[in-house]
This record gives structure tokens, sequence and C-alpha cells, in this order.
């Protein structure tokens, strides 16, 4: 049983200043819900309560986000505007959240690692925020994982084929399939041009990982950009043992670039306007 989702949240989001200057882009709205709301109501509907969130500045507003605010509770209690605090109080009362501060930005890899005293030795899930995703009739990407995850019991990575001509956006993935949209891995590159790309399937902001991946971490060199990448220890873990990647079925939005998230909000607009 996967009981525990990390988020990490800890990252500049340089590419929605000015509006993250003083917020973290998870906090950024797709319509009503901020992105991190969105990626723990996929997290709970996975079977995870335990949410654990590696913050950096702007700390406050996610913790907030996550608390019940007394005031303005009191104020729209019995009024006509009450259901719209329904969902966020569902999710309050459902979860526990705890928090971290990675307090230096060395990349993905070290704020996970960063978060090992929230999750202790148990396989957990790891949602980046910014890539919304929306599954489909089997669930949400994350459950899907959860799924694959009861059958192999390793780590996953969430994969999606982009444009060969993006794979410097992404850590790419070569590996051979072994059952219908699963690979096992035998390579991954952070970033790579596409000359050097082993193949257009990259990786998307959803993981389950085994825990043994923190002592690994540890042991990884600053890679790509002077970061410590959860790419290159995965490599690792993938030698040692295996680590698979599922072609998710759904749809996501990269929030983090601008064209990304307008999509997003584009898309879940017509979806509120079908219901
Ligand atoms: P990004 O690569 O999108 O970086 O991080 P960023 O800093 O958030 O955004 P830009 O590129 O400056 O606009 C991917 C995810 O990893 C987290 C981020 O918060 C985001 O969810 N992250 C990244 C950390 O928590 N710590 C880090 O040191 C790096």
């Amino acid at each position: 049983m996967i009981k525990k989702c990390l988020f990490p949240a800890a990252g500049y989001g340089t590419r929605f200043l000015p509006a993250t200057k003083a917020m973290p882009k998870e906090m950024l709205p797709v319509l009503t819900k901020p992105l991190i709301q969105y990626g723990v109501e996929e997290a709970v509907e996975a079977g995870m309560h335990t949410m654990a969130i590696v913050t950096g500045r702007g700390k406050r507003a996610l913790e907030d986000h996550f608390d019940v605010s007394y005031e303005l509770e009191h104020q729209i209690k019995g009024s006509d505007k009450e259901h719209y605090l329904t969902e966020i109080r569902s999710l309050i009362d459902q979860c526990t959240f705890s928090y971290t501060r990675q307090n230096e930005m060395k990349g993905l890899g070290h704020a996970i690692l960063t978060g090992e005293t929230l999750i202790g030795n148990e396989p957990f899930a790891v949602i980046l925020a910014d890539d919304l995703c929306d599954g489909n009739s089997d669930g949400g990407v994350l459950s899907q994982m959860v799924e694959l995850f009861n059958k192999y019991k390793c780590s996953i990575v969430a994969i999606e084929e982009i444009d060969p001509s993006h794979t410097n956006r992404y850590g790419i993935i070569e590996g051979k399939e072994i059952e219908d949209g699963v690979y096992m891995i035998s390579n991954m590159v952070e970033k790579p041009d596409p000359a050097n790309a082993p193949s257009n399937l990259a990786i998307i902001g959803r993981y389950i990982l085994t825990p043994d991946i923190f002592g690994i971490i540890e042991n990884t060199p600053a890679g790509k950009g002077g970061e410590i990448q959860i790419t290159d220890a995965l490599m690792t873990q993938a030698q040692k043992g295996m680590v698979l990647a599922y072609k998710f079925k759904g749809k996501r939005f990269d929030c983090g670039s601008v064209e990304g998230f307008v999509e997003a909000t584009n898309y879940f607009y017509e979806k509120s306007t079908e219901q």
C-alpha cells in the first residue's frame, strides 16, 4: 500500500515571474483551484492520505491553503457561498499535511532527498504539481501507476511521447516494452539534444519510488545544470534492479510554461461547462 505522496514545490518558477516572486508556482490557479490542490486530489483518488510537501519561499501560502480558515468559515457559514469551500474542506478532513524546507535549490533529486524525513522507509509517490494531469475512465494517472506498482513492486516513472524536437526539456528513457505501454528502462538521459536522444519517451511529473532511492540520491553527484538529478539516481536504481516507465492514459499539461498553463485553463474551463 502506498500511503504517502511527496510534492517537491521549492523551485523558483522563474518562467512565471513576476507572479511567482512572492508565492510558489504551485499556488497558481487553473480556474479556481491552485495547481497543488489538483495534485492532492489525484493522490487521494489513488488512495493516499499523507501529503508531504517540500517547500522553499512562499511556504505560508501553501500551508494556509491546506488549513482551516476560521475567519473565512465563520464569515460565509450558512450563506450561498459556503459551497465554494466544500472541496478543499473535504481534502483537509481526509488528509494530513506535513512540510519540510529545501534551503538550497540543488535540483529535483535533492528536493526528493529533502523529503526523506517526511517519508521514512516505505514506497511513496511523487507529484510535480506543475504537471497537471487528467486521467481517463481507468482513473487518475497516479492510481494507474499504483496498480502497476502492486504488480511489479519497483520504482515507476510516468512517460509521454513528445515531439522529438523537445527532448532537451525532459528526462528521456530507452527501454524494452514488457507489456502494453510498460517499458523496462535500460537507459535514461536528462534533457538530451534531439540528435543524442535515445527516444522520444519523456518522463513527466509522476513517480512511484522505492525508499532505497534516498541512499542512491545521497551518492549521486550533481549532473546536468549542476543539479542533483532524479534521472541519474533512477538510472543507478535501474542498473541495480528494475525501474519501469509507464505510458499513462489521459492528458498532461506543462503548467510550468505559460503556453501549457493557458492550454490547461482552456481545457478545464471547457470541461467545467460540459458538466
Ligand atoms: P522545474 O524544472 O520546473 O524548475 O522544477 P522551477 O524552478 O520550479 O521552474 P523554472 O524552470 O524556474 O520556471 C520541477 C519541479 O521540481 C521542483 C519544482 O518546484 C517543480 O515542482 N524543484 C526543482 C524543487 O522542489 N527543488 C529544486 O531544487 C528544483
